[in-house]
């Protein structure tokens, strides 16, 4: 589909090694139907070069603030109002420094400040770059600002085989961000903040042991998706999961309850809020900095302490989004404990699914559910995954529309 049809897009291609997706991203971005006006920083010019970039752009490519022709005609301001949206990838933790600082001594720089456009950043660097304090701050203030983010994702880096959160996101997920950002004009939760969980979470018990279960993200991750496509600005908090990321939300990755709940905080103020993870519910007491030996026949106690309950912390705090959404996944009395957790959560809504029944087991594709509110109960027939996400998207949609403002 021509999602992006004549939409200009300016790339503002940075220095670091991911710049070699950004081959594959302007086909992505051209098979949407968009324009492509590159533009290199000088770093990114020892990753890629300006012959391949202009070649697959099939446009020529914008290098120089002080190039004598293109600038007799102020040509970074053109550049800047000529487009629709301008994507920086890689951005490097530095290009973030600038833009927050609103430094604009090259042409990318000058460009980004210049431009009225929607601005969409995807961060490429090394963990502990990203994780620094400063960057930290230059990612909330360029947020505050109005700067979109996508990614970057946890994997192994390129150059130096680390692993941790810093790897630039795919090209596949940065073209769905944009078709987010476009998407937004008209959606019902333009301008709105969704924070979601999903997935289950590991909780050490040595450092090759933890305590986890079956559930593998996928209602929780469509759920992210489908608020999105919606409109809404989404950061999934996910637990370790095997599926790919979804495309147009920001992802933060955690392993344990407590990461969690860290993490979902972090994102509060928020208009939305569903908690879909299967949190552990304990956790072992204390987790063994060695790995525990097996001693004859006797095996070592384990010691459970109880995890924090994301949904109910959010769910009764005062910065509680106006939309709490929890799940219930249970074997018996579905509607009676579904009630109870509504109550007792503080959630606006419970979505039950009986997974005494083989639709419902976790890990599976499709859900049987309904819909648990103080006003009644709504059945839902057995559908996909995907097909409950879309409809809970739009059922959220209309309860935040309903619900009058504090
Ligand atoms: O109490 P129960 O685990 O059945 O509640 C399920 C709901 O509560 C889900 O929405 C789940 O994401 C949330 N939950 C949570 N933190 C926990 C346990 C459950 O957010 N520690």
């Amino acid at each position: 589909m021509k999602t992006l049809a004549g939409k200009r897009i300016l790339l503002v291609i940075g220095g670091g090694i991911a710049a070699y997706k950004c081959l594959d991203l302007i086909r992505r971005l051209r098979e949407r139907g968009a324009i492509v006006v590159p533009v290199m920083t000088q770093a990114a010019h020892h990753f890629v070069t300006p012959l391949s970039v202009g070649a697959l752009a099939a446009h020529r490519v914008y290098t120089d603030l002080f190039d004598r022709e293109d600038e007799q005609d102020v040509g970074h301001i053109r550049l800047a109002r000529e487009c629709d949206a301008v994507i920086v990838a890689p951005a490097s933790a530095d290009r973030m420094a600038q833009l927050s600082a609103g430094l604009a001594g090259d042409l990318p720089g000058a460009v980004l400040l210049a431009t009225r456009a929607p601005i969409l950043f995807a961060p490429a660097m090394n963990p502990a770059m990203w994780s620094h304090p400063a960057t930290r701050r230059n990612l909330q203030r360029l947020t505050e600002d109005g700067v979109h983010f996508v990614g970057p994702n946890r994997g192994e880096m390129a150059e130096s085989g680390e692993a941790g959160e810093g790897r630039m996101a795919e090209p596949l997920e940065i073209a769905g961000a944009l078709e987010a950002l476009f998407g937004a004009g008209d959606a019902p939760l333009a301008g709105r903040r969704a924070v979601v969980t999903s997935g289950p979470t590991h909780e050490p018990i040595d450092p090759v042991r933890y305590i986890a279960n079956r559930s593998s993200g996928r209602q929780g991750h469509a759920i992210a998706a489908a608020l999105a496509r919606l409109g809404a600005e989404v950061t999934l908090v996910s637990g370790p999961v095997s599926i790919p990321d979804p495309a147009g939300v920001i992802v933060v990755k955690v392993e344990t309850a407590r990461e969690m709940l860290a993490a979902v905080e972090a994102q509060l103020p928020a208009d939305i809020g569903v908690f879909v993870a299967a949190v552990a519910d304990w956790r072992a007491a204390e987790a063994h900095a060695g790995k525990l030996k097996k001693d004859g026949s006797v095996p070592p106690p384990l010691e459970l302490a109880l995890n924090p309950d994301i949904l109910a912390t959010i769910g009764k705090s005062e910065r509680r989004p106006r939309v709490v959404v929890g799940f219930a996944a249970e074997t018996d009395d579905l509607l009676a404990h579904a009630r109870g957790k509504l109550e007792r959560k503080g959630a606006d809504l419970i979505v039950a699914n009986d997974v005494s029944h083989e639709t419902g087991i976790m890990g599976g594709t499709s859900n049987t559910v309904h819909l648990v509110t103080a006003e009644g109960v709504e059945d839902w027939p057995s559908a996909t995954k995907d097909e409950v996400a879309t409809g809970l998207a739009d059922h959220i949609a209309r309860m935040l529309l309903e619900k009058p403002r504090p």
